[in-house]
């Protein structure tokens, strides 16, 4: 059986060696000798709502745009993208989705109903971005789709028939009206989410209520696919209780979890301008996620102790106060090195979790919270959080490696958290790769990881800045990866020292 992910923290030795005023040593220890899952790709997936500027402006220019585009959709995107291997895109929403009728946003775009939308800013929504958009732009990206629903204000109808014209490959008046929309084969919709945050924007659901309603609604959805239920708010966990419960494991593929990295939903502050208090805070609320994911894994272990139903953490990512002078309902932040510590310490947490934690959608996208890009008319900014979503990609579908750590502490007037976290995996060609994050803002770690096998070679790449450094339009490359110098080898320990606020992928050969 696979170790469980083993946080062992300095205890008696650590509290010994402060009195002393001496740094313990970080350790890990990689477990190449115990079974692991494949870390699946579909956790480094990413998320576009209808959200302020992640599709109109961020995606989609349209045709007619002198942006270069490829059917509406920005051709510079399309290539940042690729380079992260996106292996899942989430559509339309969020919120949005619980008030979108699909079949507005199909067909000739000039005779598209509008709708407005409520949930983002009360700006009036023309249906440009459709189906066919959106599915084509997931085939460029080469990225599966992931489309959400409409069950608070939908009918089962409207989402049955949805999964027909994407999906039926015969003859069906769904299918029929595909083709007389210019496209002849399906799409192979897999993903489908059945409504998004019930217990909230999606109708404000009780989960026995929203149990049943899940059941009807995947009960007419067709095809083999990937329902995935809509989950618990954060440490909410009478609501998985209640799903895992009342849902039967044969009727459900995935359950959702939302949990955003945020101070206080009143006092969010400010995304670039923030103190080390504040940012303990959000690392606070960033390392959360490893204990929600063993408590909504536990519950879930007590109904499905085959693991058959995945844990999917389709909303994860740091929310601040919008950026100063922008449309509240926007939800437009700039993206600095603390987002980049949160995105490196939530995909260990997801790599260390794999057997359970089998997707996940990092929000959002483009120009909306934690967005891996910005764009301002025709230019384009990589977030430090791109770089460490495209350090990682290199753990997608690789075996997760097993591991057991003991960090210092990285310690703040609010408290203290582990300064290092860590995963590994070895990837189909063997290569091994270790992603370590130090969170702490002012001290180096020195870590001596310990391997059963012995490696001749290492190299890497850092990502380091002070933690409030972010990339602009007038310096876009500011935070960027560079070739790391600071780990050596020899026969089976490997010593790294990782400078402070800092993001380090390793390979080993
Ligand atoms: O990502 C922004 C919003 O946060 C989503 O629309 C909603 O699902 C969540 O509350």
């Amino acid at each position: 059986m696979k170790q469980p992910f083993n946080y062992l923290r300095t205890g008696v030795l650590g509290l010994l060696m402060a009195a002393t005023g001496v740094q313990a040593q970080n350790k890990v220890t990689l477990r190449t000798d115990a079974a692991a899952p494949t870390i699946n790709r579909n956790i480094y997936g990413h998320f576009a709502e209808h959200l302020g500027n992640c599709i109109y402006g961020g995606f989609y220019v349209g045709d007619t745009s002198h942006i270069p585009n490829t059917n509406g959709v920005r051709n510079d995107i399309i290539a940042a993208l690729r380079k992260l291997k996106v292996p899942n895109l989430r559509w339309p929403g969020g919120c949005f989705a619980d008030t979108y009728h699909w079949k507005d946003g199909v067909g000739p775009k000039d005779k598209r109903p509008t709708l407005v939308n409520t949930w983002w800013g009360g700006v009036t929504e023309d249906n440009s971005f459709g189906t066919h958009d959106f599915l084509n732009l997931c085939e460029e990206l080469g990225a599966e789709p992931y489309l959400a629903g409409n069950v608070g204000s939908g009918t089962v109808q409207e989402l049955a028939d949805w999964v027909q014209y994407v999906n039926f490959p015969g003859k069906s008046p769904m299918s029929d009206l595909r083709q007389a929309n210019g496209r002849k084969d399906p799409w192979k919709v897999k993903f489908w989410g059945v409504g998004n945050e019930a217990w909230g924007c999606g109708g404000n659901m009780k989960p026995e209520y929203y149990s049943d309603i899940y059941r009807k609604y995947a009960t007419f959805m067709s095809g083999p696919l990937f329902k995935i239920a809509s989950g618990a708010n954060s440490s909410d966990y009478n609501w998985t209780e209640v799903l895992m419960k009342n849902i039967p494991t044969n009727m459900v593929n995935g359950l959702a979890l939302h949990h955003y990295s945020v101070i206080e939903w009143n006092h969010k502050g400010d995304a670039v301008n923030f103190t080390e208090e504040q940012y303990f805070q959000t690392m606070t609320s960033a390392c959360f996620m490893d204990t929600l994911i063993r408590k909504h894994s536990a519950i879930m272990d007590k109904y499905d102790r085959e693991k058959k139903v995945a844990l999917v953490v389709d909303e994860w990512g740091g929310w601040y106060d919008v950026q100063p002078g922008t449309n509240p309902g926007f939800l437009f932040q700039q993206n600095t090195m603390r987002d980049a510590m949160i995105a490196g310490v939530t995909l260990n947490i997801f790599n260390n979790h794999a057997d359970r934690v089998r997707m996940a959608n990092l929000a959002q996208a483009i120009n909306v919270l934690q967005a891996v890009i910005l764009t301002k008319g025709d230019q384009i900014i990589l977030t430090p959080t791109y770089h460490v979503m495209e350090m990682y990609n290199v753990h997608q579908d690789a075996t997760q490696i097993p591991l057991e750590i003991q960090s210092n502490d990285y310690t703040s007037g609010k408290g203290k958290l582990p300064a290092v976290t860590a995963s590994a995996s070895k990837d189909k060609a063997g290569l091994t790769h270790i992603s370590l994050v130090n969170i702490d803002p002012k001290k180096a770690q020195e870590i001596t990881v310990s391997t059963q096998d012995a490696y001749k070679s290492v190299s890497g790449r850092i990502l380091s800045s002070k933690m409030q450094d972010h990339n602009s339009f007038t310096q876009p490359d500011l935070v960027k990866p560079q070739a790391f110098s600071g780990a050596a080898i020899k026969d089976k320990t490997l010593t790294v020292k990782l400078p402070p606020c800092s993001v380090v992928v390793l390979e080993l050969k």
